[in-house]
């Protein structure tokens, strides 16, 4: 581990301390105070022989945003990937524990995957909008659940495309390649495709890492209006975001959460040593 020390690292400290809009002292970090929409007793994950994350645990309240951060490799993606069984799709990769996602075990044999990454919505780092129209990308997954009427298409397409901040941005040109967008259009336009399917949870990784910082803005603003509707879990790097736009924070460490707790209290009284270090620039 490379330790660096500069003048930078108090200020930064400060920055993020500055834009926690509240500090509750004394709040209890380790339970959900409503309903608990992810629960994670125990869990281990292996690719092969490697193993990427060691007895993790933790619940996610319904609604509101967490934020899991850490270093490159701790095992962020993985995780997030655990949530909605995108890692069914690795072969060679093995999970111990329970994962319950609203009451449901998900990694029950019968479980319908299908379902669960309906209720389970995933946005990725770079926008990956289909090679279709604006409108044909986000009536994709009601069309693939068999909604045939145009007009209830129409009107999904539309809350939707509101529901992401892009609408009155697209509303005169529907028909028009998704590609022609720009990146920070695409991303919103990958949150209404996700959530047209009507999820319940929105798992994000980096999404705003590849865009610009007006387009960063746009995006945050919209977490915190749909985390009032959904359940946002989001890996970033930027610490300065996971402060602006969590309520809660998970910090990873070579596959093992080193503390989860309100973002107020983690990034301004760290319980751990290690995370102090972390959110103070001394390593990362
Ligand atoms: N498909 C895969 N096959 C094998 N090993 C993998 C795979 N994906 C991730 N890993 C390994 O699992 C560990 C955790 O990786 P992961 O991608 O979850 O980290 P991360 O925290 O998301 O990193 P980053 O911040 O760079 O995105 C790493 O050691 C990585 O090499
Ligand atoms: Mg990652």
């Amino acid at each position: 581990m490379i330790k660096v020390k500069n003048d930078n690292i108090k200020s930064e400290k400060e920055t993020i301390e500055s834009s926690l809009a509240v500090y509750s002292e004394g709040e209890s970090e380790e339970e959900c105070n409503g309903y608990c929409e992810v629960k994670v007793e125990g869990l281990n994950f292996y690719y092969g022989a490697a193993q990427a994350l060691f007895n993790v645990n933790i619940m996610v309240e319904e609604k509101g945003v967490a934020a899991l951060i850490g270093p490159s490799g701790c095992g962020k993606s993985t995780f997030l990937r655990v949530l909605n069984r995108m890692n069914d799709l690795i072969s060679g990769t093995r999970l111990e524990g329970k994962i319950t996602v609203h009451g449901e075990d998900i990694y029950d044999p019968a479980t319908d995957v299908v379902k669960l990454r309906k209720k389970v919505g995933m946005v990725f780092q770079q926008p990956n909008p289909f090679p279709k129209s604006i409108f044909d990308n986000v009536a994709y997954g009601p069309r693939i659940d068999g909604q045939k009427n145009k007009a209830v298409l129409g009107e999904i397409v539309e809350e939707s495309l509101k529901g992401a901040a892009l609408w009155d941005e697209v509303k005169d040109r529907l028909h028009e390649p998704a590609l022609a967008l720009s990146g920070g259009q695409q991303q919103r336009l990958c949150i209404a495709r996700a959530l047209a399917v009507q999820p319940r949870i929105l798992l994000m990784d980096e999404p705003t890492s590849a865009i610009d910082p007006i387009a960063t803005q746009k995006i945050e603003d919209l977490i915190r209006d749909l985390c009032t509707d959904y359940t946002i879990i989001i890996v970033t790097h930027n610490m300065q975001q996971a402060a602006r736009i969590s309520d809660h924070t998970g910090f990873f460490l070579q596959g093992k959460m080193v503390e989860w707790g309100k973002t107020s209290q983690l990034f301004t009284k760290p319980a751990d040593q290690k995370t102090e270090d972390y959110i103070t620039g001394r390593f990362g």
